[in-house]
């Protein structure tokens, strides 16, 4: 099987509710998009990225009037921060209805939901009239697909069909809170930075760090979101590159790019906004480049800093021991 590209609104909904697998464009990442209600459908987008099933998948809405299809109770807590931010990029994790099959949840009472703000995507969830479940269009821990041509590369003969949206604005996964009666947990770091959160909700509760350890939300693993070229994240760029064909994924403008075999920066000015919407295209730009290594450089700690920098530790994350493979075929290692 080969995927169909296309930018139909028409098409994407009818295979979604043939029951086939579309890759969607969303303002964060790519989705791979299933009927959530078919447990059959969802069942492809675990065959398809080779995902565990222990690993729960979000459910995308058109509106927040759909919130009722999916989850049984809205705390008040929960509609604000829903009012507040969807469209947008925050997961709620909320108490889920009978209606949605326990694949999509992994067998968990919640289920995380949000409405994404990509008018094709809500287009297409308009024009299916369900509910669709869509993790990340990747391998499992692989690179996030922030392009059509990225989900093409790595899933392209295991979908049905791919969405063309163009670039994703966001660039970063969504911000997942996990909602229990009105206390709020912050399981994610992304695309709404915890400054903004905490401006509306006051403090949002951070997971203890022997909890990430053995994570609740699965897009916590240690190792995750991860390139196949090793990866080292550093303070600053390096006055000498390590090895003979490093290459460097910078933040800002640095004099020091000369030394380095391939060079990516993100934003020019320091921007995180730009340099979200650019890191996981940067990241696949040096992965393919045939180096031995990536340095990257670390990014201020506040706002979407903090997101960007959860995504550099777990792509840097080995496993004590473990050599990681970087094989000739581009088949995932794990
Ligand atoms: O921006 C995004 O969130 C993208 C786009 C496509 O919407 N989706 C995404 O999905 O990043 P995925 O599957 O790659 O990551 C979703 C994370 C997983 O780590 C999963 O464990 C967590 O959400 N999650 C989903 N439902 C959950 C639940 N009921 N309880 C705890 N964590 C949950
Ligand atoms: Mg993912």
């Amino acid at each position: 099987m080969s995927a169909a590209l296309f930018t139909s609104v028409e098409r994407a909904a009818t295979i979604l509710t043939d029951g086939g697998l579309v890759a969607l464009p969303t303002e964060t990442v790519y989705g791979l998009g299933a009927n959530a209600f078919d447990p059959v459908a969802v069942a492809k987008i675990f065959a398809a990225k080779d995902r565990p099933f222990f690993d729960p998948l979000i459910v995308h809405l058109a509106d927040i009037g759909w919130l009722p299809r999916v989850v049984s109770h809205i705390s008040p807590v929960a509609r604000q921060l829903a009012e507040r931010f969807w469209p947008g990029p925050l997961t709620l994790v909320l108490p889920k209805s009978d209606a949605v099959p326990d694949l999509v949840t992994s067998g968990l009472g919640s289920v995380g939901v949000r409405v994404p703000d990509h008018d094709l995507m809500r287009q297409v969830l308009r024009a299916a009239n369900v509910p669709v479940a869509a993790p990340s269009a990747n391998p499992f821990g692989r690179l996030s697909p922030t392009t059509a041509d990225h989900v093409w590369q790595q899933l392209g003969n295991r979908v049905d069909a791919i969405l063309d949206g163009g670039p994703c604005r966001i660039g970063i996964e969504s911000t997942i809170l996990g909602i229990d009666g009105e206390r709020v947990t912050l399981l994610r770091p992304g695309g709404v930075p915890l400054e903004e959160i905490e401006e509306l909700i006051g403090r949002v509760r951070l997971p203890a760090a022997e909890q990430s350890k053995q994570p609740l939300a699965p897009g916590m693993l240690e190792s995750h979101y991860a390139p196949r070229t090793p990866l080292t994240v550093v303070s600053e760029v390096p006055l000498t590159a390590p090895r003979p064909r490093t290459g460097l994924l910078a933040f800002r403008k640095t004099e020091l790019c000369s030394r380095f075999a391939a060079v990516e920066i993100l934003s020019p000015t320091g921007d995180l906004l730009i340099a979200a919407s650019n890191f996981f295209q940067a990241l696949h730009r040096l992965d393919a480049a045939g180096l031995d290594e990536i340095v990257a450089e670390r990014f201020p700690d506040a706002g979407l800093g903090r997101a960007l920098n959860d995504r550099l530790q777990r792509a840097a994350f080995r496993v004590p021991g473990e050599q990681r493979m970087s094989d000739a075929t581009g088949i995932a290692s794990e």
